[in-house]
C-alpha cells in the first residue's frame, strides 16, 4: 500500500523570522526559498505582506522565483490584508492566502471584544473574499488548542462552506498534551460536515517542548499538513522543526505517512537558516545539532565502531552527514583512540595501543576534546616505536 502524503508547509520566512533579532532581507529570502523549493517542501510561507513594505517586497520576488512550491502569504481576517497579500502573490505559480481570526474564548472577549458568532461570521467573510482572489485558501482558527472542540467545529464547517481548502488548527500558545492534540483533530475529522473537501493542518508551538510531539499526533490522527521551520525558529519556544517531523516520519514506516523531503539538503539547510539569521544551533538539537552524531563515551563508541546501528536510529548519509564522529575525550576508551589513530595513520598493535592509551588519558585529562593533532603529540610522545 502507497504511503499518504504529509505536506510540509515551511513557515522559516513568517513565523521563524518573527525571532527578535532575526530579520531577513530580500535577498537572503529569496536564497532561502529556492533552498527550501529544492529541499521539496509543498507551501512556503512567504511572510506577512501588509505588514510592512519589505514584506510585501519578499513576497513579491519569492512568488516570481518559486518552481515547484506553492507560495503563500498570511492575513488577517481583513480586506485590505487580503487585497496586499493577492497582490504580492499573484506571480506565484500556485498561490494560496492564509487568512484567519482567533477562535478561543479568551481571543474573541480580549483582542476582539466580540461574540462567537460574530468570529464566524467575519472568518466566512474573510475566506469569501480570498476566494474572489485565488482558488487556493487556508484558514487559520488561532489559538484552537485553547479553543472548545464544538465551537471550532462550528468555526470550521462555516468555512469549508465558504471555499477554505485548508484548515490550520494552531496551538498557537504551546499548551497542548499530544493525546490532546491529536484527539482535537480526530474530533474535526469526525464531527465537521464537509471536512473530506479540507486538509486539517497542524501548527504547532514549542513553549513546553511538544510542538513535534503534537503534530506527529495531529497526523496521527487525520492531519495531512505540518507547519513547521527549519531548526524550529520562531516566536518565544519557537515552532515544531521541519527536520524532526520529516524524519520521525521516515524513520518510523509503519505510520504510512511520507512528505517527500530530500532529506539530504537538511543539515546544509539547518547551517544556512543559522548563520543567514544569526541564531546558532545548539549543539544538542535533533538531527542537525553539532552533537547529533558525535558519540563521546568510551561504551557508546566502542558499540558504534563495531556496528553503527547499536547508538545511532539514523544513518548521518540520509541528513547529508557524511559519517557520525567519535570525539575523543577522557571518558573514551582503547577502541575509539585506536580507531580515531587509525584515522590519522597509526595502526597501533594491542601493547603499543596500551602503551599510547595511558599517555592519552594524562593529556584528555587536561583538555576538554582530543583533536587530530593531539593525537600525533600523544602516539610521538608515548614510549613505543611505530612505523606510521
Ligand atoms: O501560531 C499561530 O496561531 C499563527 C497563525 C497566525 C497561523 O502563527
Ligand atoms: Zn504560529
Amino acid at each position: 500500500m502507497g504511503k499518504d502524503k504529509v505536506q510540509i508547509f515551511d513557515t522559516t520566512l513568517r513565523d521563524g523570522e518573527q525571532v527578535p533579532g532575526c530579520k531577513l532581507d530580500t535577498e537572503q529570502k529569496l536564497v532561502i526559498a529556492k533552498r527550501l523549493d529544492d529541499l521539496g517542501v509543498d507551501v512556503i510561507e512567504a511572510g506577512f505582506p501588509i505588514s510592512s513594505p519589505g514584506d510585501f517586497k519578499s513576497v513579491h520576488e519569492i512568488s516570481k522565483l518559486v518552481k515547484n512550491a506553492t507560495v503563500c502569504g498570511l492575513t488577517r481576517a481583513v480586506k485590505k490584508d487580503i487585497e496586499v497579500a493577492a497582490e504580492a502573490i499573484k506571480a506565484a505559480k500556485k498561490p494560496r492566502i492564509h487568512t484567519g481570526i482567533g477562535t478561543s474564548d479568551s481571543h474573541i472577549q480580549f483582542k476582539f471584544n466580540s461574540t462567537r458568532e460574530k468570529i464566524i461570521e467575519r472568518a466566512v467573510d474573510a475566506v469569501a473574499y480570498a476566494k474572489t482572489f485565488v482558488e487556493d485558501v487556508e484558514f487559520y482558527a488561532e489559538d484552537a488548542g485553547r479553543t472548545d472542540n464544538e465551537f471550532l467545529a462550528q468555526v470550521c464547517e462555516a468555512v469549508i462552506k465558504a471555499g477554505a481548502t485548508v484548515l490550520n488548527i494552531p496551538d498557537t500558545t504551546g499548551y497542548c498534551l499530544p493525546e490532546e492534540y491529536g484527539a482535537k483533530m480526530k474530533y474535526l475529522k469526525e464531527n465537521v460536515k464537509g471536512i473530506d473537501k479540507a486538509i486539517l493542518s497542524c501548527h504547532c508551538h514549542n513553549d513546553l517542548g511538544l510542538a513535534t510531539a503534537n503534530s506527529i499526533a495531529g497526523v496521527i490522527n487525520g492531519a495531512r499538513q505540518i507547519e513547521c521551520t527549519i531548526n524550529g525558529i520562531g516566536e518565544r519556544a519557537g515552532n515544531t522543526s521541519l527536520e524532526e517531523v520529516v524524519m520521525i516520519l521516515r524513520q518510523h514506516p509503519y505510520l504510512n505517512l511520507d512528505t517527500g523531503i530530500n532529506s539530504k539538503l537538511l543539515w546544509d539547510t539547518s547551517r544556512m537558516v543559522s548563520q543567514k539569521m544569526g541564531m546558532p544551533v545548539q549543539p544538542n538539537k535533533a538531527i542537525v545539532g553539532a552533537n547529533a552524531f558525535a558519540h563521546s563515551s568510551g561504551i557508546h563508541q566502542d558499540g558504534v565502531i563495531k556496528q553503527r546501528e547499536t547508538y545511532e536510529i539514523i544513518d548521518p548519509k540520509d541528513v547529508g552527514v557524511n559519517e557520525s564522529s567519535i570525539v575523543l575525550t577522557a571518558r573514551s576508551g582503547r577502541a575509539a583512540l585506536a580507531y580515531r589513530a587509525k584515522k590519522v595513520g597509526y595502526e597501533l598493535t594491542k601493547v603499543q595501543l596500551d602503551v599510547v592509551y595511558e599517555n592519552f588519558l594524562k593529556f584528555a585529562d587536561q583538555k576538554k576534546e582530543i583533536l587530530d593533532e593531539d593525537i600525533h603529540q600523544i602516539v610521538e610522545t608515548s614510549n613505543i616505536s611505530i612505523q606510521s
